[in-house]
């Protein structure tokens, strides 16, 4: 099939060349210059694994191309809206100024019987009024909400290998002509297992934020034990571990530490409250400030164990961080933790030295004021403390009696619980975990 893709994001680039693997003939269009340039040499503009070497492997069938201009949609037979919708600044709704401009940018090229497929996070209540839109221009042409899920770090499996599809057409009705034309789109994974359900489009979209909404309580859930078991002098990775092994709770996403961040579960439970304040609903969802303000106290938390473990001030003390990404296998800092606690440190008087394997560039436009420096050895030199904020593998891996020569002082903050405290405390370090006693 002829598909194009509209923003070639995180998500989109993902999706373009996950789309050309699946066999089809794809054209990824971005207002981005400089992004298009790099795609259409095969170089992906962001860190993903396995992407690059995807992109090289489906341009070389010539089913893959980019452009910035929109009018090479035309004779697609499916548009799939992929661009970004950032919270908005100084409130906590979702600016859809990207989302708006894509959709009405596509109207003149629609044919009859085109589709143009929503992928991006929503509010609820978008993709209806953008089915009117393109009702109004092409009234043979169809809008259909379905939601991604990918993680960043494993966008091109979980692309191509997804949990569920969720189509989202006006009636709800699995006899709607948009349905079995997504089904040819999709029809590799469906025919290994991917389950798919049809919803009409609210709840398409509400999938969605109610999905990262439900992670999201998870992660805070977690974090408040993590609070709990550090007032009463309890284990909080042992309690995951225990509440985990019930099948209703299960083990995953209930890793406490630092929090959430990254460019979605921060901004998307923000905008879901945003939105059922508009819609009377904002009861419903008060819960979700208490996420927030919960996942946003792990980072004051951890400012202050920095501070008691340098002895009671920051002043002038060499901290450490090993890694900005908001979590490993990524290089994007929105709302990145780590670099936030990083900043914090440095504005209360610490000398902060970052590292990471591939966020730097990122995290220095972020916070140029920070020190950085790539190489972990040379980072972690006269350290009076090491604060281990991103679980990289290369960080999880470290090596306490090897590290005790390069360091000032043995000191560490564990701030995703991924290292053996007993091992660390037998190498002479004085070690403190979150919610750990
Ligand atoms: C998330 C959703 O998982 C994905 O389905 C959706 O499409 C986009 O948003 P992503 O932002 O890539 O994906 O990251 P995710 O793996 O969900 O992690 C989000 C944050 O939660 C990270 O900062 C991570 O470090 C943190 N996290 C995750 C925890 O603190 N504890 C955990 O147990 C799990």
């Amino acid at each position: 099939m002829r598909i194009s893709v509209i923003g070639c994001g995180y998500l989109g680039a993902v999706h373009a060349a996950c789309m050309a693997k699946l066999g089809h003939e794809v054209v990824g269009i971005d207002v981005d210059e400089r992004k298009i340039a790099e795609l259409a040499a095969a170089r992906a503009p962001f860190y993903e694994p396995g992407l690059e070497d995807l992109l090289r492997e489906v341009q070389e069938t010539g089913r893959l191309s980019f452009t910035t201009n929109l009018a090479e949609a035309r004779g697609s037979a499916v548009h799939f809206v992929c661009v970004g919708t950032p919270q908005k600044k100084g409130e906590n709704g979702a600016d859809l100024s990207f989302v708006d401009a894509a959709a009405n940018g596509i109207l003149p090229y629609l044919s009859p019987g085109d589709l143009v497929v929503g992928k991006s996070t929503v509010p609820v209540g978008t993709a209806s009024r953008l089915a009117e839109l393109v009702r109004k221009e092409q009234p043979g042409a169809h809008l259909v909400w379905n939601p991604e899920f990918l993680r960043e770090g494993h966008a091109v499996s979980d692309t191509l290998n997804p949990d569920r599809f969720v189509y989202g057409v006006v009636d709800g009705s699995e006899e709607h002509p948009a349905v079995s034309i997504l089904d040819e789109v999709y029809s590799a994974p469906l025919a290994s297992g991917t389950p798919r359900l049809v919803t009409d489009h609210p709840t398409a979209e509400l999938v969605k934020t109610a999905a990262n909404s439900f992670l999201a309580t998870k992660i805070s859930f977690i974090n408040a034990m993590a609070e709990l078991c550090e007032a009463a002098g309890a284990d909080v990775s042992q309690l995951a571990d225990a509440i985990g092994m019930d099948d209703r709770i299960g083990r995953k996403f209930l890793n406490a530490g630092i929090g959430f961040g990254g460019g979605c579960l921060p901004k998307d439970i923000r905008a879901f409250m945003a939105r059922a304040g508009e819609l009377g609903a904002d009861q419903a969802l008060t819960f979700l400030r208490e996420v927030d303000a919960i996942n946003m106290r792990r980072r004051t938390r951890v400012v202050e164990l920095s501070r008691e473990l340098c002895g009671g001030s920051l002043l002038g003390q060499r901290i450490t961080v090993l890694g900005a990404a908001f979590k490993p296998e990524s290089d994007d800092v929105r709302d990145s933790p780590a670099l936030s606690i990083a900043a914090q440190l440095q504005l209360q008087g610490a000398v902060v030295t970052v590292t990471d394997p591939k966020a730097l560039s990122n995290a220095y436009q972020r916070f140029p004021e920070l020190n950085y420096e790539a190489d972990s050895g040379t980072a972690v030199q006269d350290a009076d403390a090491l604060l281990l904020l991103t679980e990289w593998k290369e960080y999880c891996d470290l090596d306490p009696y090897e590290l005790a020569v390069s360091v000032s002082s043995k000191r560490i903050l564990d701030g995703r619980n991924v290292l053996d405290p007993s091992k660390w405390r037998a190498a002479g370090w004085t070690y403190r975990g979150l919610g750990r006693s």
